[in-house]
């Protein structure tokens, strides 16, 4: 018998097809005996795709080993602070599609989008019309909108969590220090309406400086995210909804770097020459300043 191994794209002799199938049945039979039907449901579908994986690419032992490298590079950049094997999920998409296999389209129900590493909890609680701001730079900006269920019934005292990178790209947690800023939290009136002044959203990349941003840099694909501003939103017996608006106009909203961007979240983000009155008489001297609405429909929980 001859021996040697097929290139990818090439035809797999039959033998060879019927030995590495053989692999794939014994462990997908290892997993049998496993009493929780979902457990065994879901190993044994990973054991069938990552077979299936190497299969297809022929996957070479050289790679097989620069990926568990990579893996391990993974785990090691990891920890309290930092969470690269989300970020991993993020830039292969396998955050958006767990998504959107988790808030299926309902009615008119706002769509949902990537959470991302930098919510926190305690988050400081904004009167209507308040600053989320708290010394983050940046250009401010006035958001409102309302909170209905699918039927247009205005939803009030509904959670609003809002968080955001300030006009250098950075979020709060990433200065190393304590502060706490271009965050809060507000809550819909009597009639389901929210209103509090951020800041204008800038493109900022996610962070690249460990093994996930390498594999973009090999790739030829930018670490930039698309201009956002983070919303979660809660009412009791209503679908918690995660999400945010995203710039009209922006360069990156065809190549955000976690495939967050939908359409519907592409809003108007209204530029207003300094001077021009604001809606809750905050005078802003010479700055200029923006205003966007984004009207919040919930869909009803357990949907
Ligand atoms: C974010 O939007 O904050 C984010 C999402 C995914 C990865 C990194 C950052
Ligand atoms: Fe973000």
């Amino acid at each position: 018998m001859t021996h040697s191994t097929t290139a990818p794209g090439a035809p797999v002799p039959a033998e060879q097809q019927e030995r590495e199938a053989e692999i794939t049945r014994k462990v997908l039979e290892s997993f049998d005996g496993c009493t929780d039907p979902r457990l065994r449901q879901v190993m044994q579908a990973l054991v069938r795709h990552l077979h299936a994986f190497v299969r297809e690419v022929r996957l070479t032992e050289q790679e097989w080993n620069k990926g568990i490298e990579f893996l391990t590079r993974t785990g090691h950049i990891t920890d309290e602070r930092r969470q690269e094997f989300i970020l991993l999920s993020d830039v292969l998409g396998a955050s958006m599609q767990t998504v959107a296999v988790n808030n299926e389209a309902y009615g008119e129900a706002t769509e949902a989008t990537v959470f991302g590493p930098f919510f926190l909890e305690n988050s400081p609680e904004i009167e209507p019309g308040g600053d989320i701001a708290f010394g983050a730079e940046g250009e401010p900006c006035w958001v409102e909108g309302t909170v209905t269920d699918i039927a247009g019934t205005p939803v009030p005292g509904a959670r609003i969590e809002v968080w955001e990178a300030d006009e250098d790209g950075f979020y709060d947690t990433q200065y190393g220090d304590d502060r706490m800023a271009a965050r809060g939290h507000v809550f819909t009136d009597s009639d389901g309406r929210y209103s509090f002044w951020g800041l204008t959203p800038t493109s900022y990349p996610i962070p690249h400086d460990g093994p996930v941003g390498k594999l973009l840099e090999a790739v030829g694909r930018s670490p930039m995210r698309a201009p956002h501003l983070h919303f979660m939103v809660s009412s009791p017996g209503l679908r918690t909804l995660v999400t945010h608006i995203f710039v009209r106009g922006d360069e990156f909203l065809d190549s955000d770097t976690v495939f967050g961007v939908k359409e519907s979240l592409v809003k108007d983000f209204e530029a207003q020459p300094a001077g021009t009155p604001t809606p809750n008489g905050r005078d802003l001297g010479d700055r200029a300043w923006s205003r966007v609405r984004f009207d919040i429909v919930l869909a009803p929980d357990g949907t």
